[in-house]
């Protein structure tokens, strides 16, 4: 099924010769991406000569890095150099005379081949997962949660990309002893452009474990200077690239934590067994149903639990109105594990935090996202090998 997006209601009947019948015309944008998400064997996007060339740009950029199956064609009344450049380099794939239909014909044609090709080669290539490790209150695990979960991921052989999105003051590079080559600020001047060469510029290895790391810079004024879709990029083109795209974050929703939450797979939201943790989280997840969230793919991770603090694990689950799906226990080894500079799973496997922050990566995550645990070979912590 070809989309056309053309502003004119009665496009479909204009290049029914060159496009036939099996075509879904739509005249804005925002349905026109909608269109896309809700059925995934969409290949082609036509783009009409009166939508405006930068939102098809802007189109085309998006499904490059998201959807490269998605051939996107544009048809212009008058063709030009700078237009073609400017067009190709977004990842339209042709621009078309908008009166030639023969040429129109030929190129969907040539896209159909295309597509063909390309679903022989993704039919073996799933898509990564991402999954945002959140909570709306300082200093109840995030940092601890998300490090050891993508450190054992990558223990684990799968290919697993930390993002610490606490652009201000994230900690996840110097929790395991990491100097980062570049940071999330080297990636806006590749907004747009974002390729696995330029992925592969700011990440630094945890050679212990194989996991891969894109940490912000040191200048806690840097975060209001990177905009929110240079975090979407980011992400889009880190999920082509790993398995597992673990992302930690501030304690706040701030504009790149929204942004994660959009695209995340997973939402892992902690709390400690504090009213205002509680509370907080509590008001997160009203925001999260507000902005359309699913609750299918959000777990609830209780973290130092079993403190005798006067509230207990039931009454954290009546006030958050969903179960705990993992409650990591409080445990000295933590803070030890992060002053050493290791992953506490690294540090102490056998520590109770450890296993049970092992069980949230085996049960929430490669279970959840169709790993068959006793098929995977077990390989210990040595060094494995970067995707990018
Ligand atoms: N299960 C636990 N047992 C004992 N100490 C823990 C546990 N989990 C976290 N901590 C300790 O609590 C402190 C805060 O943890 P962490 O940095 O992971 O929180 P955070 O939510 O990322 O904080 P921030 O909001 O400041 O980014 C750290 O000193 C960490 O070692
Ligand atoms: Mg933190």
């Amino acid at each position: 099924m070809t989309i056309l997006w053309d502003l004119d209601p009665r496009a479909q009947e204009t290049y029914a010769f060159a496009l036939g019948d099996r075509v879904e015309p739509h005249t804005h944008g925002p349905r026109v991406m909608r269109a896309l998400e809700e059925d995934p064997r969409h290949r082609l996007v036509v783009i009409g000569p009166d939508v405006p060339v930068d939102s098809a740009c802007q189109l085309a950029e998006a499904l490059r890095v998201d959807r490269p199956e998605v051939g996107v064609l544009l048809l212009r009344d008058r063709l030009d150099v700078n237009l073609m450049g400017l067009a190709l380099r977004s990842g339209v794939r042709e621009v078309i005379q908008a009166d030639d239909h023969t040429a129109l014909a030929d190129a969907v044609r040539r896209n159909e081949q295309l597509a063909m090709q390309l679903a022989g080669d993704s039919a073996t290539t799933a898509r990564g997962k991402v999954i945002t490790v959140f909570s709306a209150k300082g200093g109840v695990g995030k940092t601890t949660v998300s490090t050891n979960v993508a450190a054992h991921l990558a223990s684990s052989g799968a290919r697993t990309l930390l993002v610490d999105l606490d652009l201000m003051f994230g900690d996840v590079a110097i929790s395991l002893q990491l100097i980062p080559s570049g940071t999330v600020t080297d990636l806006v001047a590749m907004r747009g452009h974002l390729d696995r060469a330029g992925l592969e510029s700011v990440v630094v290895t945890h050679e212990p474990t194989g996991l891969d790391i894109v940490a912000p810079s040191s200048d806690p004024g840097d975060a209001e200077r990177i905009p929110s879709d240079v975090i979407l990029e980011l992400l889009r083109t880190a999920r082509g690239l790993y398995d597992y795209v673990i992302v930690d974050t501030p304690p706040a929703f701030t504009e790149h934590v929204l942004t994660a939450l959009d695209v995340s797979d997973l939402a892992v939201l902690i709390t400690t067994l504090d009213i205002p943790a509680v509370k907080n989280l509590r008001v997160a997840m009203n925001t999260l149903d507000t902005l359309g969230g699913s609750t299918d793919n959000r777990v609830v991770v209780l973290n130092r639990a079993g403190m005798k603090v006067g509230l207990d694990s039931d009454e954290v689950e009546t006030a958050l109105k969903q179960a705990i799906s993992v409650s990591i226990p409080n445990s000295l080894s933590v803070p030890a594990a992060t002053n050493r500079g290791v992953p506490l799973v690294v540090h102490d496997p056998k520590d109770a935090a450890s296993i049970a922050l092992r069980e949230l990566a085996d049960r929430q995550v490669r279970e959840r996202f169709g790993e068959r645990l006793e098929q995977v070979p077990k390989r210990g912590f040595g060094r494995r090998r970067s995707r990018v």
